[in-house]
């Protein structure tokens, strides 16, 4: 669960003066947030809501209407069916759909979920359609570090190459909650969880893209909700045990987080050579169940409105098939997407120095757990 819809509800109008409102990529946002404030867009925000509603596409040649699908098309099963991938939070939403098309074109998937029965129930419908499909199922909360080790050791224990991992899971925490190791639980689950996740299993990545020649790519599945988290507020020792709580904004401080990460383990990579790349998207606002949930905060005829503005499971999934699989973006690195195109993300969210300092204070907190066996790059 995420507060992407209320978010926009509550900081519609910041939502409307930020520089991105009147890109290609947020114009979604904007719009929705003028609807539900009962403003009249400008003109210039009208032309890129039309575009974004006509779904014109970008430089890339895609938009926001392209789905998973159409992004994936240009993919030959040859080449899709040696890749091996996995996916977080593929129990629902974004991630159970981009499950489903990973499988359709052949992709080998590792799916690891906290809740097995429903990865169960998930494997079962993606055979019905893939009856050829290859998916492993293995536990995992991405809120707690020994679960996390486990499913490495578990997922490494197999012996299987990676050539894909999308950190797609992500969770909204309206109270304060901890996890297991005491961290703020979105905090934890979205940014901290994955964060171990890629560092144990890069080593992996980096040897399979060695033996197959096959670049390695990593999606960090972020929101344009991080552009809106100020310089003041994203303090990390304040972000694992805050103060004073605010749901959204711990949210939004975790996707900041992910998108931080991309650029500065992007750059890792690049000066260890590794044919490995990360990179950030933002899904847009997609129809999942938190959209649904939000209805009642506005009236019907705006809701139908507005609801013409949020993207389908498959909409949503497209960006990240356009990092993890396009030919298009090979050897691309370190950079932020929405719907399908490279897009402006925060001077935040590009700032080098807010970066390494984020991964050195990530990477001492690991460490003072004392993880054997796991690898980071200094
Ligand atoms: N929907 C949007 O409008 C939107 C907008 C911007 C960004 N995003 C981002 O897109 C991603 C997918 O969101 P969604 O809309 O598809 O959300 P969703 O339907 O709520 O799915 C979230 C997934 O994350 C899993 N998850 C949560 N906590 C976990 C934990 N501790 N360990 C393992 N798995 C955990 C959930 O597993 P369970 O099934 O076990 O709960 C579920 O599979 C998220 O990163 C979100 O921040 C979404």
């Amino acid at each position: 669960m995420h507060p992407d819809i209320p978010y926009v509800v509550n900081t519609a109008s910041q939502n409307l003066q930020s520089p991105l409102a009147s890109s290609f990529c947020s114009s979604q946002n904007a719009f929705y947030g003028a609807i539900l404030q009962f403003k009249f867009p400008s003109c210039d925000l009208m032309k890129a809501t039309l575009k974004y509603l006509a779904g014109i596409a970008g430089p890339s040649g895609y938009g926001s209407k392209t789905t998973a699908e159409q992004v994936t098309q240009v993919c030959s099963v040859s080449f899709t069916s040696q890749l091996t991938a996995i996916i977080t939070g593929a129990t629902s939403g974004i991630g159970a759909e981009t499950a489903r098309v990973l499988a359709k074109r052949g992709v080998r998937l590792v799916i690891p979920a906290r809740d097995l029965k429903k990865a169960a129930i998930l494997k079962e419908a993606i055979k019905k359609q893939s009856p050829w499909a290859d998916i492993i199922l293995l536990e995992i909360d991405l809120s707690s570090f020994a679960s996390i080790q486990r499913f490495c050791a578990q997922f490494l224990s197999l012996g299987l190459p990676l050539h894909i991992l999308i950190n797609n899971a992500g969770k909204f925490s309206q109270k304060l909650e901890f996890s297991e190791d005491k961290f703020e639980l979105s905090f934890a689950t979205n940014y901290l969880g994955h964060f171990l996740l890629t560092e144990m299993l890069l080593d992996k990545m980096a040897e399979t893209a060695e033996q197959t020649g096959i670049e390695g790519r990593i999606v960090n599945v972020s929101s344009v909700v991080h552009n809106w988290v100020k310089r003041d507020k994203f303090c990390f020792s304040q972000m694992l045990n805050p103060k004073n709580y605010n749901g959204t904004r711990a949210y939004a401080q975790s996707k900041l987080a992910n998108i931080l990460h991309a650029k500065e383990l992007s750059r890792q990579l690049k000066a260890r050579n590794a044919n490995v790349a990360i990179n950030a998207v933002h899904p847009g606002i997609v129809k999942t169940g938190i959209t649904r949930d939000h209805k009642g905060f506005i009236t019907d005829s705006l809701y139908f409105m507005a609801s013409k503005l949020l993207k389908s499971t498959s909409q949503g999934s497209a960006s990240t098939f356009y990092v993890a699989l396009n030919p298009q973006t090979r050897g691309v690195n370190g950079k932020y997407f929405a719907d399908c195109n490279e897009c402006h993300c925060s001077a935040l969210a590009n700032d080098e120095i807010e970066a390494h300092k984020l991964w050195k204070h990530t990477r001492a907190l690991i460490h003072r757990r004392s993880f054997p066996g796991i690898t980071i790059f200094s």
